[in-house]
């Protein structure tokens, strides 16, 4: 069940915060702002994070089994955050492997899971998601990448950001205690299902080079499988990037 729910108004980012407080917080806290004047993204990247529009939280989620187990967390959170969005009605998203929630006009909600501990031991996650609700022009044109909100794939009506929340904090402490009991297998149908990458022709970019395949789903692990040539590959998610050609 939900631990503390703390709502800030300004706070340099959720996750940091979590982070500097983890050991005394209970499991499953979550932490939202209203804004943030440092938001994280991943690989280095900022979020920009104004007031008034979007959502900003994170949850703390500690685990007995070590990160080792924890491979496929950050797929279950895009399908925790599809969850979400069907409980409102919301249509039209779906999962860019590892972890982006995309709708066709560009990505609305963004994932960052942080983990520290043991790696056969015990374990805690930061869990940060940023949610777009309902973004500016100013935003759209700042964001760098294609973006799209709530607003946007409910026809132009605005959700209500309360029950947004109130459904993503629902949905992410039912979630982390179904991964926690059962792994990335209780989250792997329903991945499929939203799976955008499925079928498409893919180029994987890592640090030895890159490959071009065919996405062929994810597997337990909750690593991408690119039919390639040669044969089916299975990529994790540390520092590649996967572009459809
Ligand atoms: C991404 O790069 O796609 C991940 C973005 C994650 C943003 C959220 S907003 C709440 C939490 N606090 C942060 O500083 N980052 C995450």
């Amino acid at each position: 069940s939900l631990g503390e729910l703390e709502l800030h108004w300004e706070i340099d980012s959720t996750s940091s915060e979590i982070q500097r407080r983890a050991t005394t917080l209970p499991d499953l806290s979550v932490i939202l702002a209203e804004t943030q004047s440092a938001g994280r993204g991943r690989r280095g990247r900022s979020w920009l994070s104004p007031p008034g529009l979007n959502i900003y939280l994170s949850c703390l989620k500690r685990f007995d089994a070590g990160f080792a187990s924890l491979s496929g967390l950050s797929l279950a959170v895009g399908v925790i955050v599809m969850r979400t969005l069907a409980t409102l009605g919301i249509e039209g998203a779906g999962l860019k492997w590892p972890n982006d929630v995309l709708s066709d006009a560009g990505k609305l909600a963004g994932i960052l899971v942080e983990l520290s501990g043991e790696y056969q031991g015990p374990c805690a996650a930061i869990i940060g998601v940023g949610l777009n609700v309902r973004l500016t022009p100013v935003l759209r044109e700042q964001a760098g990448q294609p973006v799209n909100d709530l607003v946007g794939l409910a026809g132009g009506v605005a959700p209500d950001r309360n029950r947004v929340a109130a459904a993503l904090i629902g949905a992410l402490v039912e979630g982390l205690g179904q991964f926690e009991r059962k792994g990335f297998g209780a989250f792997v149908d329903e991945y499929a299902a939203h799976d955008l990458l499925h079928a498409k022709a893919l180029r994987v970019q890592g640090a030895q080079g890159s490959m071009d395949g065919v996405g062929a789903g994810v597997d337990a692990r909750g690593a991408l499988l690119l039919q390639t040539a040669e044969g089916v590959h299975s990529i994790d998610s540390a520092d590649v990037s996967v572009r459809r050609t």
